[in-house]
């Protein structure tokens, strides 16, 4: 086995999060709000995206590098045709332990059963409420909170692994921080917080309206008392904390208050084949045109490499010690979280 690939800071290289689409449809309030989403909006066109054999020679590489998680995000990944057939493919890759999605969950009815007999994992399913007049309000396109649980559970008969991510945004959802705790308790299925983060450049991020991950904790343990639980893995995003009574636990992924990038193993692929270092980076690095240009297995891993091992990246702990400039910065639906 080869030894592990590390970046500039010692971090190693474990997860690839790939886009495989950068259009979605919903458009949340902070994520793709639809004044700049609209109609009009210049989306990646299909000639544009990468192909499923390109995904795979990159994986391939990347899990040769070390390599051994990968998530698929969108935009909304269910809207790539034929998905089923390039996570067959990626479980395939040596390496490769875990395969897990991210999705707003509402076309799961349709393809849960296929997702998992293609070898699929576990999703972690987007949620932000759980009363239809708030949730209607956030996804920007009406759309009510049972469709979203009949994929929830479409997901859980087929044998998925569920996480329910929940972003709270003060002003918009902070009343439901509870009723999420409760409806969620004691059904198998890990709900996570969310702390609202200033990605993309239209999201309208104050720090005023990030509710840290202390407040949220001490708001459900007063009513279901928690203790602190072990991370599952190492560089865990989100820190554990289990019901004292046995109802399961939840987590709470706090990039502005307790940021984690002296543990960030994570390189991101976009849909149009650019490498990102960072979720809040503001460039990346297009490989899909080396790849169209003819470059070897071996050019492939070594440019892989070596871009790895310049990385500094550390955007969020920067933004606790107040370093940020108003950088530019790459879209969340483009680049999936
Ligand atoms: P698990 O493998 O189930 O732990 O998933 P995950 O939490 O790594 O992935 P998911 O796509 O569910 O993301 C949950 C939230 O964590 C999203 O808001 C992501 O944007 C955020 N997140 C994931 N990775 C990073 C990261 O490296 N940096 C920051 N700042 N946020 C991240
Ligand atoms: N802050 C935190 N999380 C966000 N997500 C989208 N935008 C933001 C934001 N500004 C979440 C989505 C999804 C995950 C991939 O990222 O809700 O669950
Ligand atoms: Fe909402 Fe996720 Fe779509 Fe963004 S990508 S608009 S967070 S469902
Ligand atoms: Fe990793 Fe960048 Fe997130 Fe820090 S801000 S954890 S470096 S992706």
């Amino acid at each position: 086995k080869t030894s592990p690939t590390t970046d500039a800071l010692g971090r190693s290289l474990k997860d690839l999060r790939i886009s495989v689409i950068d259009k979605c449809n919903f458009r949340c309030t902070y994520c793709m709000p639809k004044e700049i989403f609209g109609n009009d909006y210049a989306f990646l066109p299909e000639t544009e995206l990468l192909s499923f054999d390109e995904i795979i020679r990159i994986t391939n590489a990347f899990a040769k590098l070390g390599v051994e998680k990968i998530r698929i995000t969108g935009g909304e990944p269910l809207l790539r045709k034929n998905l089923s057939q390039l996570i067959a493919a990626l479980t395939e890759i040596p390496g490769i332990k875990d395969i897990a999605l991210t999705t707003n969950g509402i076309l799961l009815p349709k393809r849960a059963v296929k997702l998992k007999e293609a070898g699929l994992k576990r999703v972690n399913i987007s949620l932000d409420a759980i009363e239809d007049d708030v949730f209607t309000e956030i996804n920007g396109r009406g759309v009510p909170i049972r469709p979203v649980l009949k994929g929830i559970e479409a997901a859980q008969k087929a044998g998925l692994q569920v996480k329910i991510n929940m972003v709270v945004k003060k002003g918009m959802n902070e009343s439901q921080i509870l009723p999420m705790a409760r409806f969620f308790k004691g059904k198998d299925i890990i709900l996570r917080y969310i702390e609202f983060m200033d990605v993309g450049n239209h999201n309208g991020w104050d720090l005023k309206n990030v509710i840290s991950k202390k407040q949220i904790i001490k708001q459900i343990n007063e009513e279901m008392p928690l203790e602190a639980a072990e991370e599952n893995y190492y560089g865990e995003v989100a820190s554990r904390f289990r019901y004292k009574d046995g109802g399961g636990e939840i987590g709470v992924i706090s990039s502005v208050t307790d940021s984690f990038c002296g543990t960030c193993t994570r390189i991101r692929l976009s849909a149009d084949g650019k490498l990102y270092t960072c979720l809040f980076a503001s460039s990346g690095y297009d490989i899909r045109g080396k790849l169209r240009e003819g470059l070897t297995e071996e050019q492939l891993e070594r440019n892989l490499a070596s871009l790895w091992h310049r990385r500094t990246d550390r955007y969020s702990d920067e933004r606790a010690e107040k370093k940020n400039e108003n950088r530019k910065k790459i879209e969340m639906s483009y680049i999936g979280g």
